[in-house]
């Protein structure tokens, strides 16, 4: 990678990524389980998917399942381990005929061994596919990608393949989950949060972000489209001075 340039203006994000919060509140809202929520939540990915292609948007990164949700109850971590099968496998068919090539990013070590299959088996059907990347994670920290990465560039290290003298910023983004994706230029949160909760701790180092009070199974194509056309707007420096 090379260093990020200054730009007075932007067209558009190339790589849009978002954290998907909110819908937990959503269903209490509506007096309604959690799972309700979340089920309302998956439903949106695909509107959001299809509205890529118009606006520019090449990678579209969402986060499903954090390396620290695994701290919610087991009946809500159940629940969302099987929603991630059901969308895969009601989703497998729409994602190949608009062209979506989808990866899976986070450690899959912990995951259900079924699971992991169908997220696969999904990479492999789409692997030809162009048109959007759709990078799905789960089980993802951005924290615990850095660790991951950092244990196989020792090995590699202690291993002979690589010289320690010349480990730099170049050499670690290789290593990492992310590793043929490039930087998100936009980060959306919705739900109101203002924090980033471990999602893309590296590559972040330089994307705008936006913070939404929309809750996630609210937010639509519309408003996406209007997030993402803000962004023309913002002058991104990468710590130059822009004429
Ligand atoms: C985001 O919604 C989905 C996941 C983290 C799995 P939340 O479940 O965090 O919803 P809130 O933040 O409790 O409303
Ligand atoms: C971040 O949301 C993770 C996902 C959207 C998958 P959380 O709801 O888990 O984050 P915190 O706990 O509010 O920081
Ligand atoms: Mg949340």
């Amino acid at each position: 990678m090379v260093n990020p340039q200054p730009t007075a203006k932007d067209d558009g994000p190339r790589h849009v990524a978002i954290i998907m919060d909110g819908n937990g509140r959503w269903a209490t809202q509506r007096g309604r389980p959690r799972l309700f929520g979340h089920q309302a939540g998956a439903r949106r990915v695909r509107e959001i998917v299809e509205a890529c292609p118009d606006l520019g948007v090449d990678y579209l990164t969402v986060f499903a399942f954090s390396t620290e949700n695994w701290k919610r109850t087991q009946s809500e971590v159940s629940g969302l381990m099987n929603l991630f099968r059901r969308y895969i496998t009601r989703e497998a068919k729409a994602l190949k005929a608009n062209d979506v090539c989808v990866r899976f990013i986070g450690d899959r070590v912990r995951l259900d061994q079924k699971l992991v299959a169908m997220m696969d088996e999904l990479e492999a059907l789409t692997a030809h596919c162009r048109t959007v990347n759709l990078t799905i994670a789960i089980n993802y920290g951005g924290r615990d990608e850095v660790a991951r990465a950092t244990k196989r560039l020792a090995r590699d290290v202690a291993e002979g393949r690589l010289n320690p003298d010349d480990v730099d910023e170049e050499t670690l983004p290789k290593y990492l989950d992310t590793c043929v994706l490039p930087d998100p230029d936009l980060v959306i949160r919705t739900s109101g949060e203002a924090r980033i909760s471990n999602f893309l701790l590296w590559q972040s180092a330089y994307s705008e972000y936006e913070f939404i009070d929309t809750l996630w199974p609210d937010f639509t194509a519309d408003e996406f489209r209007s997030v993402v056309g803000g962004f023309g707007t913002r002058e991104r420096r990468f710590g130059a001075v822009v004429a």
